[in-house]
């Protein structure tokens, strides 16, 4: 990765679990994604936030009675949209337990019940046996991940061979340099996140845990008004709160207008198969 940052699989629950307690994981909906729109049209965040989590099963090339691994699940909402919708089964892994309880609690009424589950569980050691799942998506999770390839190595290893990773992440479409460094450092510090990788890196993790890349697609501009949206979001809550969380919500609000605004960001959609 092109940065690091002291981001531990702790650290990242701590944060999740802070902005959980102030409704903020819940801001866009439920989903913890960017929305993505076409160009033609100007449906809400918290329908083009589902949109991201049809397009992620669109590259899964599901097939009934899988078992899929959602790596990073949030609060539970796109593995219950995907196993609500296709005939799937689906384990949602995640290192907070307040969005562990809230996903479970969202799947006992929810239309996936008995199809859904959720556990505590650190993504770079994944408690699965080998092969275990027919595939996997990741969205936003892996640049939390101080040890990336180490999570991608596992992964492949519970994912049966043939079978399908998705990921979706941020990316530096260029490195950030000189003051623009000053909203990358922030955002890292701010969102516990480990490193954004530019899609080389993307590449090259992938590369290096055995999977083999079927497409990279950088999405940035559709999914780019996101950035807006949430720091809207972000700034309603921090001014309704009257606790310490509220300036580091504000401040969380800023970095993210600033770094969505910021033409070297963009949106990686990846898919590839464990060979
Ligand atoms: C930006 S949120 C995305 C949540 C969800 N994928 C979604 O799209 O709504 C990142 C998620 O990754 C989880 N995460 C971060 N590091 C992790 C790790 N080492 N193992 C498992 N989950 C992790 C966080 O707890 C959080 O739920």
């Amino acid at each position: 990765m092109t940065q690091q940052s002291d981001t531990t699989p702790d650290s990242v629950g701590e944060v999740y679990d802070v902005f959980a307690d102030a409704g903020a994981t819940t801001a866009l909906g439920g989903n913890i994604h960017v929305g993505y729109w076409d160009g033609a049209d100007d449906v809400p965040i918290t329908e083009a936030t589902d949109r991201l989590t049809d397009l992620v099963a669109g590259h899964l090339a599901l097939r009934p009675g899988q078992r899929l691994l959602d790596v990073g699940c949030g609060n539970g909402d796109p593995a219950l949209r995907i196993a609500g919708a296709h005939d799937v089964r689906v384990t949602g892994i995640n290192v907070s337990h307040q969005q562990i309880a809230h996903a479970t609690a969202q799947a006992d009424s929810s239309t996936a019940r008995g199809r859904a589950a959720f556990q505590f569980a650190d993504a770079m050691d994944l408690p699965f046996d080998d092969g275990s799942f027919d595939g996997a998506w990741a969205i936003e999770s892996l640049l939390h991940m101080p040890d990336q390839a180490a999570a991608l190595r596992e992964i492949h290893r519970v994912v049966r061979p043939g079978g399908r990773l998705v990921v979706t992440d941020l990316c530096q479409r260029q490195p950030f340099t000189g003051d623009d460094q000053d909203v990358l450092d922030g955002m890292l510090r701010v969102y516990e996140i480990a490193g954004i990788n530019t899609p080389d890196e993307h590449r090259a993790r992938l590369a290096e845990a055995g999977w083999e890349l079927l497409e990279l697609t950088d999405i940035g501009e559709r999914v780019r008004a996101s950035y807006g949206h949430a720091a809207t979001a972000f700034r309603g809550i921090a001014a309704s709160l009257d606790t310490a969380a509220a300036g580091q919500i504000s401040a969380a609000a800023d970095l993210m207008e600033a770094f969505g605004r910021h033409p070297h960001t963009g949106y990686v959609v990846i898919t590839a198969r464990r060979p």
